[in-house]
């Protein structure tokens, strides 16, 4: 007998068949994306869940008594309740890898904008405010041979810490939880305190999970450490950030600019102080938002769902 299995996200039409060749398919048919409490109601017998970013709650688990497995179609997982979920045995997984490069690409599409200010300066062209003469008001910061300081250095990390060197010329200072002495070997870059990154970079650049201990990292204290000039750019998570010391800080020119992807409440209220900074790049959370991409993710997590049900060892589990 096949499992079954509830599908929560809308997913490529090739991944969806893939699922229906080994397992009875239940799907969330609505446009909009489901919440947490309309996901409880509609796990029901469901032996494994595919999911993209829904809270899975102890409440939700509670009322999921076959459930096996969750696939995650993200790389990043601070939407599942880790311990509620090993402590009924049910496994979980994530799509690493797949997505790294075009994070990484999305990484520097908000360094250079963010550095050259493409947005402000885009609307000041379509405003009319573009006028002969006018020199400094149109500056921006270098990116090439800055000193790109990235927090977090994991699979994207490096990624974007490849561009850097050998496509800017850059120089990338790093601070992570462990060292990697093999990748300083191979890229040439150096691991860093976060006092002296943050005091020596030109851009800092967050990559690291949101967990208990990274929540709330970069503070006024932070951003008080950081340049003048210096840049911040986060494609990791919103709440790693205190987004109140972030706004302190553009407003009073304490660094020059920020590029963002993740806010600590998505989507962003439109009337959010950080909105009204003119120097601030936003985006809507689409790191891996290609339909490549996008599409690898979700067969990806199909892929470690069908294989987690089936018993196998080949799935992308979340690391301890
Ligand atoms: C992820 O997969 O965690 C990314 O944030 C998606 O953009």
């Amino acid at each position: 007998m096949k499992p079954q299995i509830y599908v929560a996200r809308r997913i490529p039409a090739e991944v969806e068949a893939y699922l229906k060749e080994h397992a009875e398919v239940r799907k969330w048919e609505q446009e909009r994306p489901i919440t947490k409490d309309e996901l409880k109601e509609e796990v029901g017998d469901a032996e494994g869940l595919l999911i993209a970013g829904t809270p899975i709650t102890e409440e939700l688990l509670a009322n999921a008594p076959n459930l096996k497995v969750v696939s995650n179609i993200s790389v990043g997982y601070n939407n599942l309740n880790i311990d509620a979920l090993r402590s009924r045995g049910v496994l979980a997984t994530h799509t690493p890898y797949v997505l790294d490069d075009t994070v990484a690409d999305l990484a520097f599409t908000l360094i250079l904008s963010a550095s050259r200010r493409v947005v402000e300066l885009d609307h000041w062209v379509r405003d009319g405010k573009w006028q002969k003469g006018q020199e400094d008001e149109l500056f921006g910061v270098d990116v090439h041979h800055a000193t790109l300081g990235i927090i977090g250095l994991g699979r994207i990390g490096e990624r974007i810490a490849r561009r850097a060197i050998f496509g800017f010329d850059m120089k990338v200072l790093y601070n992570n939880r462990n060292r990697k002495p093999q990748v300083e070997a191979e890229l040439g870059v150096s691991y860093a305190s976060m006092e002296e990154l943050l005091k020596t970079s030109d851009i800092v650049l967050l990559m690291l999970p949101l967990t208990e201990e990274t929540r709330g990292l970069m503070g006024a204290r932070e951003f008080d450490m950081m340049k003048r000039s210096a840049v911040f750019i986060n494609v990791a998570r919103g709440p790693i950030v205190d987004e109140t010391a972030l706004v302190e800080a553009l407003q009073q020119r304490k660094i020059f600019a920020a590029g963002l992807d993740v806010f600590d409440r998505e989507p962003i209220d439109p009337n959010h102080p950080l909105l009204q900074c003119t120097n601030v790049v936003t985006l809507p959370h689409i790191g891996s938002a290609t339909a490549a991409t996008r599409t690898k993710m979700a067969q990806r997590a199909a892929n470690n769902l069908i294989h987690a049900l089936q018993g196998s060892k080949e799935i992308d589990l979340i690391p301890e």
